[in-house]
């Protein structure tokens, strides 16, 4: 059915972009999964061919979001093949620690993955909900793009870019019927929790499912309310 409304998810292979492919395409959505590793997209693809009833089945894009060129051309295809893009979620994002010992390369690729991806693929997207006069854009930030962290400040500074990034553009695309939100959680229980070394058991952290309930709760509003940014914080961690 062409007019089902379409949501991409970058990072959509495992943890929180996994989660909210799975969700959108079970509220109805086609889903268009992008990451590097094509068989853990084709995986999250079955996972969603298994949901049964009338849920379309997804589009796999095995890409790195840090090659434009490649990412152009994806959204280009993914215009040409559905119509229309109703939303957009710029989840995949990377990890490293460091201020004084990041290399020049590492701190690169940061902000080629972390913001510039989410960046390009916003450039190719939003001239498609402008002619739709609709879109929402979820930016997956991090409470790391709210707060400054010791031993991080590569992550955090690739992650306050992309919150103000995601901020400029709310009010940008605003009159134009598109809402931009970003998403700040804390620890969220996922493998680069893990890899970040959290000191919170899984039990103590924010599930891949809160932010899963955020953006269904975001999408449900009327299309006058518009919230720039949500910030999760984890319960045990407040102070910290
Ligand atoms: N977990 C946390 O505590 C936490 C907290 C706040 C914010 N976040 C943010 O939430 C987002 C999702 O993180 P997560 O915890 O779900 O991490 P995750 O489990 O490690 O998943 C990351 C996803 O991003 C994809 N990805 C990474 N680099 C990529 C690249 N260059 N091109 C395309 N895809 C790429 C990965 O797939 P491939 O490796 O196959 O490419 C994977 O599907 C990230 O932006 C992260 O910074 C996480």
């Amino acid at each position: 059915m062409n007019d089902r409304p379409v949501a991409i998810v970058t990072g959509a292979g495992r943890g929180i972009g996994r989660a909210l492919a799975l969700a959108l395409a079970q509220d109805g959505y086609r889903t268009v999964l992008m990451a590097r590793t094509r068989e853990q997209l084709e995986s999250v693809a079955g996972d969603i061919a298994q949901l049964g009833g009338a849920v379309p089945e997804p589009a796999v894009y095995a890409l790195d979001i840090a090659d434009q060129q490649a990412v152009r051309e994806a959204a280009q295809s993914i215009v040409e093949r559905f119509g229309r893009v109703d939303v957009l979620v710029n989840n995949a994002g990377r990890w490293a620690a460091g201020i004084f010992d990041i290399s020049p390369e590492e701190f690169r690729q940061l902000l080629a993955v972390n913001v510039a991806g989410a960046l390009t693929l916003v450039q190719t997207v939003a001239p498609v909900m402008k002619r739709q006069g609709r879109g929402h854009i979820f930016n997956i930030a991090s409470r790391a793009g709210k707060v400054g962290f010791p031993e991080e400040g590569a992550y955090c500074a690739s992650k306050f870019a992309l919150v103000g990034l995601s901020e400029a553009l709310c009010k940008e695309l605003a009159p134009q019927g598109i809402k931009v939100t970003s998403l700040c959680p804390a620890w969220v229980d996922t493998d680069m929790a893990r890899q970040a070394g959290t000191p919170l058991p899984s039990a103590e952290m924010i599930q891949p499912d809160d932010l899963v309930k955020t953006v269904r709760w975001l999408l449900s509003l009327s299309p006058a309310a518009c919230v720039r940014e949500v910030l999760i914080e984890c319960r045990h961690s407040l102070a910290s």
